[in-house]
């Protein structure tokens, strides 16, 4: 089984996201170009209409280092790693053109699929089955396509490391990487990220999630696997949290031996990064492998409730001023979880998705490790499930997205680290342009 998936991701030079192992070489970091042969061997496949290498429009922030408050590698990205970089026509897309936008299938990416994302007890046994397995061979399997930055300064690029790592791990690396506070000043700028506290916080996490979900489909074959889903809404513990799903744990965190995930270690603290590069690796030394304890921490004993998944979606507005984690009547913010949904003015209240994160403690309430944690997925593609009823309800699309001053969230900025480049607004609309949808369960 291993052997014969290994084959075919041998066999497939497509995919997307980031520092695609062909553009680390030292010629392609010399040249600052990201525009790798298809198999036409010309770049971006222009040869065969497929797409166009071309310098990197990004209009925000300025150019790196010319903004004296901002001076973060990851500004306007992905400018300071690649000045040029692939631009896909149609339906192509990844960082070479050589694959197909989410959604779409075939050398001309003319065949569209969409899938059905599922609660994860609505599985047949068989799915579920299939899914740990996958999850198993995304930990363990090498990614032909992407490399990881290990340094110790992001700042200076003759120090830069690319290092291979697991499929999974990049995807957590990933959100890791975007999580980093912002240098501003010289100084690490806590209250900033590329993820979170602002309009692209929903956005990026879908991309996210769909960059994990193709990762798979090309590692299997498996053109129809679809992320499964938790519907925590009203639960008072973690039903999940046993041994066919997603694992019992001990009074210390520490999961069964019996469940899929005991020795799953956490990226950052596991791979040695240096303090800057991994946020809290020191401190959480224990966190190396997966920790949780759900309803531990005494200000988050039991997930959000139906009501507040309800009120959340009554906010019309996607989100509001100042578009950070003050802003109120804003749909952002509450499902974010800085903002009561209930009255949609109070700040002070932990609720929805930060509480969630809380709530199932140890990696996951450690925002730049969390990700290592399976639970993320499930938990985020409910995130992203009430985003998308939220979409339908209003039927908004990306004029909605508001300009605002946070760095690396603007309307027209690339979601922060992919590659290739998403737009913020462009991640503003429904998910059947991804090629997905959801299912119905327990009424919504
Ligand atoms: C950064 O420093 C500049 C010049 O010293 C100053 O004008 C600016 O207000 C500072 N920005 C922040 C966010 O502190
Ligand atoms: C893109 O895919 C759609 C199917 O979703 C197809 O109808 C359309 O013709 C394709 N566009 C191009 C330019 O190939």
């Amino acid at each position: 089984m291993i052997v014969f998936c290994v084959f075919l991701v041998l066999c497939y030079d497509l995919v997307q996201a980031q520092f695609p192992r062909v553009c680390v070489t030292e010629e392609a970091l010399k040249s600052n170009s990201c525009c790798p042969l298809w198999k036409d061997r010309s770049p971006c496949g222009s040869s065969s209409g497929r797409g166009i290498c071309r310098p990197q429009i990004v209009p925000v922030f300025g150019e790196f280092g010319k903004v004296p408050q901002y001076n973060d590698d990851r500004l306007n990205w992905p400018k300071y790693y690649f000045s040029n970089a692939c631009e896909c026509f149609g339906n192509y897309s990844g960082y070479g053109c050589g694959d197909c936008k989410y959604g779409h299938f075939g050398e001309k990416c003319d065949r569209k699929i969409t899938i059905v994302r599922k609660e994860i007890r609505e599985l047949s046994l068989l799915e579920r089955k299939r899914f740990f397995s996958y999850l198993a061979l995304a930990k363990i399997t090498k990614s032909p396509d992407f490399v990881i930055l290990y340094t110790g300064d992001r700042h200076h690029k003759d120090t830069y490391r690319f290092v291979d790592a697991a499929i999974y791990d990049v995807f957590s690396w990933i959100h890791y990487y975007s999580t980093k506070p912002i240098l501003r000043n010289g100084t690490f700028d806590y209250s900033t990220n590329y993820a979170h506290q602002g309009p692209a916080f929903p956005g990026w996490h879908r991309l996210g999630l769909l960059f994990l979900e193709r990762q798979i489909q090309l590692l299997t074959g498996d053109e129809n696997f679809a992320l499964p889903y938790w519907d925590w809404r009203g639960e008072k513990k973690c039903s999940i949290c046993t041994n066919d799903f997603l694992g019992d744990n001990d009074v210390e965190g520490f999961l069964s031996r019996y469940s899929h995930f005991a020795f799953w270690k956490s990226i950052c603290s596991g791979y040695n990064y240096v303090d800057s590069y991994c946020l809290a690796a020191d401190d959480f030394n224990q966190l190396q492998i997966l920790h949780r304890k759900p309803g531990a921490n005494p200000h988050a004993q039991s997930p959000p409730t139906f009501q507040d998944v309800e009120d959340t979606l009554k906010f019309k507005h996607f989100d509001t001023y100042p578009y950070n984690r003050n802003a109120k009547h804003s749909f952002r913010n509450a499902l974010e979880g800085f903002l009561n949904p209930s009255d949609g003015m109070d700040l002070h209240k932990t609720t929805m998705h930060n509480l969630m994160h809380n709530f199932l403690g140890g990696t996951m309430s450690e925002v730049p490790i969390s990700s290592n944690d399976p639970m993320f997925i499930l938990h985020h593609c409910f995130i992203d499930k009430i985003y998308e009823k939220w979409l339908h309800k209003y039927n908004a699309s990306s004029d909605v997205y508001p300009e605002n001053d946070q760095p690396g969230q603007g309307p027209n900025e690339c979601a922060t680290p992919y590659f290739p480049c998403y737009t913020n607004k462009q991640l503003l609309q429904k998910s059947d342009a991804f090629g997905y949808k959801y299912s119905i369960y327990q009424g919504l």
